[in-house]
């Protein structure tokens, strides 16, 4: 049995001794924030704090926290410091795909409560072994500098709108209804198909334009450009 603290918590695992901390987090206690990457302490997306210090949760045997505290970015809760980032994270839009983004805010979090006022050359020292295949580097450290600055003004900070936006769960995220029938294909009628009704998918990339006055189909539907007329 191996008894440790978890976002502040006493818990009691009984598992192998060598199984990474990130196998007890996600499927063992069902706290899913962190996020897996590579497996191998390559990227950062499993990022965790161990009595305040960002570890790799996935190469991390639950053996090595015996008697610690470990925090996900779910028990960061209302921090100063995670608060500071979340909106400094809002303000410059830093997420994209979002994947990494626990790992990121896991890291810029330890990084603050180091160095209050990082340099641009502290942030890429801590920040260097979070991956983000979106790339979103520079928004990532222009926002650790906006996080710094609201640390340092919380009343700046406070004074702002509070979204309530959810860090943890990115790639859950449910898509709005509008954004996903957006994406969806357009079904197009295909003329001279044996039924004269059959659909075919077409991506909503495909250059459409709205009938003109007088060249209108007589039911006004959008209309299929022809693609050598673009050239
Ligand atoms: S999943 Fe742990 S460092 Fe990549
Ligand atoms: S936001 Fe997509 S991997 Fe970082």
């Amino acid at each position: 049995m191996i008894n440790f603290l978890f976002n502040g918590e006493r818990r009691d695992i009984d598992v192998a001794p060598d199984m990474p901390l990130l196998w007890v987090i996600r499927d063992h206690l069902k706290i899913t924030g962190t996020k897996f990457g590579c497996g191998k302490g390559l990227c950062g997306a499993c990022t965790v704090h161990l009595d305040g210090t960002p570890v790799r949760s996935c190469v991390m045997p639950i053996a090595a926290v015996a008697g610690k505290s470990v925090t996900t970015i779910e028990g960061m809760g209302d921090s100063d410091a995670m608060t500071s980032l979340r909106h400094a994270w809002l303000e410059y839009s830093v997420p994209q795909c979002g994947y990494c983004q626990s790992g990121q805010l896991m890291a810029a979090a330890a990084l603050l409560a180091e160095k209050p006022s990082p340099s641009d050359g502290d942030i890429d020292t801590a920040m260097t072994g979070n991956l983000c295949r979106c790339g979103t580097y520079p928004r990532i450290r222009k926002a650790i500098h906006r996080a710094a600055q609201l640390l340092a003004a919380p009343g700046e900070r406070d004074a702002g709108n509070d979204t309530g936006a959810d860090f943890t769960n990115f790639v859950e995220v449910k898509v709005p209804d509008a954004v996903e029938q957006a994406a969806r294909p357009v079904p197009q009628s295909v003329p001279g198909s044996r039924s004269g009704q059959v659909s075919q998918a077409v991506p909503v990339s495909q250059p459409v334009r709205k009938s003109r006055p007088g060249q209108a189909s007589q039911s006004g539907t959008v209309q299929p450009v022809e693609r050598e007329s673009l050239s």
